[in-house]
């Protein structure tokens, strides 16, 4: 049987993505039913990046399946020093499935050609599937509709995260506003918006306005990728990205035009894209957004070696 990854929604067809959805809501709604189902199992967890969320819910969601986590860290592995697909297979010999946060996609791709264990994508340069699994899962919880009758607006720099919510939202049908008044070329997945295009679910709205007039839910993201954030070498152009983005910051002041629920995948820089009033208010569920990576991150665990078994 072929291995099953989970690189981008690409590879994954309506109804599979669907299914994993329902899979996810079963698996929050159950917790302890799949203790144990990952006993004597180990889950490689390799970073070239930071992370909070990623690594603590694959690590807690392993341990809650009953197996084992094993943090690698880029710089103080081999990766650093030979090649990727080489050591990939080294690791495929030892765990069961592998997690990877990389700063390019190309060298994901190298690392799934290298890997004969399901390869997950914690967050590359381009997409970010695990936390849009965590998304539509927090929406399907929150909303008393079908997912696909959820109007969701995105308002921020397109990234690697609006990649993976265009791609999602395909699936399932659901309806996606993007405001990215920064929309970098090499940022943009042009399979994603060609999947949302073909299923005519997502529309441009470069006046905030407008663009949350009918949202159920509003996402913000950082403005500056966390790799860059605190880079005295990027320091101007992200000075440059806030003058532009302010006016496109998350507020009480642009609620008031809005019922809509506020929902950010974190980590949040607060008085940038969005205040710390309205991360606190009763309008955020970003909290619960946050834990249910745990639950999203266990059943791509669990469908991923099922399917490759
Ligand atoms: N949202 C997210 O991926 O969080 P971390 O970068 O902290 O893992």
């Amino acid at each position: 049987m072929a291995i099953r990854h989970l690189i981008s929604w690409q590879d994954w067809s309506d109804s599979e993505i669907r299914e994993l959805l329902d899979f996810a809501i079963y698996v929050k709604k159950h917790r302890v039913y799949f203790a144990g189902h990952m006993h004597g199992r180990t889950m490689a967890m390799l970073f070239q990046k930071t992370s909070t969320r990623t690594r603590v819910s694959f690590e807690a969601g392993m341990t809650e399946l009953g197996g084992h986590a094993i943090f690698l860290d880029w710089i103080a592995s081999n990766f650093l020093l030979s090649d990727i697909d080489f050591e990939a297979a080294y690791l495929s010999t030892n765990v069961s499935v592998i997690m990877a946060r990389l700063k390019k996609h190309e060298d994901l791709l190298i690392l799934k050609k290298g890997s004969s264990v399901p390869l997950i994508n914690g967050c590359c340069n381009l997409y970010h599937p695990c936390q849009s699994l965590a998304d539509i899962l927090t929406i399907a919880l929150d909303s008393p509709k079908k997912i696909e009758e959820n109007r969701l607006t995105y308002i921020g720099v397109h990234n690697n995260v609006a990649n993976s919510l265009v791609e999602i939202t395909a699936a399932l049908g659901m309806h996606l506003t993007l405001t990215t008044p920064i929309a970098q070329k090499e940022s943009i997945s042009e399979q994603a918006i060609a999947r949302a295009k073909s299923k005519n679910t997502v529309t441009w709205e470069p006046d905030i306005k407008k663009a949350i007039k009918d949202a159920d839910y509003i996402y913000t993201d950082t403005w500056v990728d966390m790799e860059f954030f605190n880079d005295p070498n990027f320091a101007k152009a992200k000075e440059e990205r806030i003058q532009t983005m302010m006016p496109y910051q998350i507020n009480a002041d642009l609620l008031k035009h809005t019922g809509a629920k506020v929902m950010h995948d974190m980590p949040i820089h607060a008085g940038f894209e969005i205040t710390r009033e309205v991360v606190e208010s009763g309008r955020s569920i970003i909290f619960s957004q946050a834990e249910n990576r745990l639950d999203a991150q266990k059943a791509i665990i669990l469908e991923l070696l099922e399917k490759s078994e």
